[in-house]
């Protein structure tokens, strides 16, 4: 790791001077539509802290969305990225192939559920990733339509913006849209008209019926689903859900897509996510975690599956990169040498209990309806006291008195009224107690 203080240290206002200055340059320079949830401008960040241009020191709650679960500056993430771009940086794998590549195919086979024959395909981004899986699945079913569900988000590619739910930021203006997909019913506990106990159970008879009566299981290559849903509000399916959808997929031949892009890499105190029910994904999508912060992303999956495209049909210029290879190497080499799973568990622990704490010290749980989340993916979802009406405005305005006073905290969900937490698993628990602290007193400010 980097040698920055695992302190916090506000010298200026947040963003201070520097900051607001390479903000006019970012204005005059870079496109509008990239945005920033936060104009701090970083200098150096490691463990659980990022370092801003004017030497303000903030707590990471949010990794770079999920991304630097080993910190951002890694010792074997760093060690071996430096190692490998010291002898190439490319060749294309497609031209000259390299021994980094399959080390990670290899180590994805060996860490993914199930212990049937796997191989993988290397990406980029996570969009690419899981375009990539669609194409598997159609070239091995012989079929077009993929179903994805309410809350999803997928990318901001063609196909992925088709396979993400909300529109606005993602979708508004950017259509027309890839066809053949269709959405259908999560168990959205919190939200479920009957209650969180029915979720599981009714959400799937839906979803299922909506598979059958609208499309026709025979013409579904794909079903993909987050094992938690990520951008949609850190929503995991209630128990039930996934096992009743991947049996279903299983019953019709259609390829069960779990996209770990946000929940995998002992981000949930698992390995991915879907294990906590035991599920065995046909085909699963990696990224964010997986190389401490190089852009690689996977598609791992059943042999006979994955080997459906015909040569050639799969890759690109920069998939696989070798120094982001390294990178990956060594952050699953981080992974199990610190038991990050562990850590992220003991994050949870930590976590909720605080949240609780601080629910149940408003009345009627004040603004704060629900608690949740698994391992270092940790949610609080924002209401009008009383009611279950999403309360963005205060869901902002936490954020930003955190953000002031140098806790970086990341918003998400359908009605932007969900403050997420995703720590590096790194951090020490001095920090992420010092962060709560901030989020605590921040609801005085209410
Ligand atoms: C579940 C999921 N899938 C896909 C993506 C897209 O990944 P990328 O931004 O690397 O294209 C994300 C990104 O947030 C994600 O959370």
């Amino acid at each position: 790791m980097s040698d920055i203080p695992q302190e916090r240290r506000v010298l200026t206002a947040i963003p201070g001077p520097k900051s607001v200055e390479l903000q006019a340059r970012r204005t005059a320079a870079v496109a509008a539509g990239v945005g920033s949830t936060l104009p701090v401008f970083a200098a150096r960040a490691g463990g659980g802290i990022i370092e801003d241009v004017d030497g303000n020191r903030l707590i990471d709650f949010g990794s770079g969305i999920a991304v630097t679960s080993v910190g951002a500056s890694a010792e074997a993430v760093v060690r071996r990225a430096s190692a490998q771009l010291a002898d190439f940086t490319h060749t294309c794998f497609m031209v000259t192939p390299y021994e980094g590549y399959v080390e990670v195919c290899e180590r994805l086979a060996e860490l993914t559920p199930g212990d049937h024959a796997k191989k993988s395909a290397l990406f980029n981004s996570g969009a690419e990733a899981v375009e990539n899986a669609v194409k598997i699945a159609r070239a091995y079913t012989g079929r077009t339509a993929v179903v994805v569900f309410d809350h999803g988000y997928h990318g901001r590619t063609n196909l992925t913006m088709a396979l993400t739910a909300k529109n606005m930021p993602y979708k508004q203006g950017f259509g027309p849209f890839a066809p053949e997909v269709y959405r259908v019913p999560v168990a959205y506990g919190y939200r479920w008209p009957t209650g969180a106990e029915n979720a599981g159970a009714e959400a799937s008879a839906q979803a299922i019926d909506e598979i059958t009566k609208q499309i026709g299981a025979e013409n579904v290559a794909a079903i993909i689903i987050e094992p938690v849903l990520g951008e949609g509000g850190f929503i995991e399916p209630a128990k039930g859900f996934l096992p009743a959808i991947a049996g279903f997929a299983k019953e019709h031949g259609i390829v069960f897509v779990a996209d770990e892009i946000q929940s995998g890499f002992c981000r949930t105190g698992q390995w991915f996510a879907c294990e906590d029910e035991g599920i065995v994904p046909d085909l699963i999508t990696t990224a964010k975690g997986i190389a401490g912060g190089l852009p690689l992303s996977a598609v791992t999956g059943r042999a006979e599956i994955m080997d459906a495209a015909h040569s050639g049909g799969l890759g690109g210029t920069y998939g696989g990169n070798p120094v982001a290879c390294a990178g990956a190497l060594g952050a699953i080499e981080t992974m199990v040498e610190l038991d990050l799973n562990g850590r992220a568990r003991r994050i949870e622990e930590v976590m909720k209990g605080r949240l609780e704490e601080m629910r149940a010290k408003l009345p009627n749980g004040g603004v704060i309806g629900d608690v949740r989340g698994r391992g270092a993916m940790i949610a609080i979802e924002l209401v009008k006291p009383g009611t279950k009406d999403p309360d963005a405005a205060a869901t902002a305005a936490l954020a930003k008195a955190c953000h002031a006073e140098g806790l970086l905290v990341l918003t998400c969900g359908t009605y932007g009224n969900v403050l997420r937490f995703l720590p590096p698993l790194v951090i020490g628990e001095d920090l992420l107690n010092e962060g709560l602290d901030i989020l605590e007193r921040a609801f005085s400010t209410l």
